[in-house]
């Protein structure tokens, strides 16, 4: 068995409770439908500023009414103190996903940001210790690397800051590292590369690329990319993510808390090969989108190349990436056309 089958066995033989905060989001949600179909308790936390009562409603029903049951969601904003220490009572593990992502939100509108994802995450962690829970794991984000041109990207080798989302991703590290010092809170930072998968929000201005292009050629849109379209990123599939997530909350080797990890699958797609990546893959499901992209000016706040070394959290999370980049394409597609198609 790999190490994470191995986990997720052992989470079925003696349930625990979970905490997901960011519930309604992307990831959240997927961390929560993993969790129920694994017979856990969840409590879920989330203010609906970027999440959907609708992803909440989609897990329900991809999990048995009794799974359900297991679930308790508190409406609530880790901007306030008392609402994380209310969802952190009685909870083992908590996978803090809760934050305002996006670069250009962070550069439109810094202050937001900054209340949600330090004060919010300085709460988090405030309720975690004091609820004594067994780990904090928490999503961190390669915006870390910032200028950093090294590539791949290995964990203790980061650049400066390019945006204040990058900013308040990297305080968080520095306020668990500090917490694991001062206090022993176990935690674990997850620095996820682009992540990808059903129910990432295709809508907004300040939806990820997949989501977005997807979205478009499904409705026969024009897509910009901005710059020369030789950007990289490493994609990551969110299956891949949840994996991550369950082996760093259960990991028993000490020597692998209080760490960061890298998350994603080591590969390197540019922006150009992810638009005919995303193209196939709809052809594939009778949708052919045949416009050119149209190119426009570089992104302020963009860093240019990401791709991650993996071996950190391979060697001692046992983290073994099972999706590259096209088979979490071909498995989303479905989800996205007919999440689109119903609108
Ligand atoms: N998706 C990616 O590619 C990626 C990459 C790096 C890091 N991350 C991080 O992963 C986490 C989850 O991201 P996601 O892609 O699922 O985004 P998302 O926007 O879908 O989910 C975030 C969730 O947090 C909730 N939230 C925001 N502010 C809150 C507050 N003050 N109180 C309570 N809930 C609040 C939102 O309503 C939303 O449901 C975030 O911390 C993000 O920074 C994501």
């Amino acid at each position: 068995m790999t190490p994470f089958e191995t986990t997720q066995a052992a989470l079925r033989a003696a349930p625990r409770t979970w905490l997901i905060t960011g519930v309604a989001g992307f990831i959240g949600s997927n961390l929560l439908e993993t969790l129920l179909k694994l017979d856990q308790r969840v409590v879920g936390l989330d203010n609906f500023a970027t999440g959907h009562q609708r992803n909440l409603d989609e897990v329900r029903g991809l999990v048995s009414p009794e799974q359900w049951t297991r679930f308790r969601f508190i409406e609530g904003d880790i901007r306030v103190l008392e609402d994380c220490q209310r969802a952190c009572r009685e909870v083992d593990y908590v996978l803090h996903q809760a934050a305002l992502g996006s670069v250009p939100r962070s550069v439109a509108d810094p202050i937001t940001t900054n209340a949600a994802n330090i004060t919010g995450f300085l709460n988090m962690l405030v309720a975690a210790r004091d609820a004594q829970v067994k780990r904090f794991v928490y999503a961190a984000s390669s915006s870390t690397y910032g200028d950093h041109p090294g590539l791949p990207k290995v964990e203790d080798v980061i650049g400066k800051p390019l945006s204040p989302y990058a900013v308040t991703k990297y305080v968080n590290e520095l306020y668990a590292d500090v917490f694991g010092k001062t206090y022993g809170l176990q935690s674990i930072g997850l620095r996820y590369f682009n992540v990808f998968g059903p129910r990432q929000d295709p809508d907004g201005a300040y939806a990820a690329v997949i989501p977005k292009w997807t979205a478009a050629m499904i409705g026969n849109e024009p897509i910009h990319i901005n710059g020369d379209g030789k950007t990289s990123r490493d994609f990551c599939f969110i299956e891949n993510v949840i994996q991550a997530n369950l082996l760093s909350a259960t990991v028993q080797d000490k020597a692998a808390c209080n760490q960061v990890y890298n998350v994603a699958v080591g590969g390197r797609t540019t922006l150009l090969q992810l638009f005919a990546a995303i193209q196939e893959a709809l052809a594939a499901e009778d949708i052919s989108y045949r416009q050119q992209p149209l190119h426009r000016d570089f992104r302020a706040g963009d860093v240019r190349h990401s791709q991650a070394a993996i071996g950190k959290a391979e060697s001692l999370l046992g983290y073994a990436p099972r999706y590259a980049l096209a088979d979490g394409i071909k498995l989303a597609m479905p989800w996205y056309i007919r999440r689109l198609k119903s609108c």
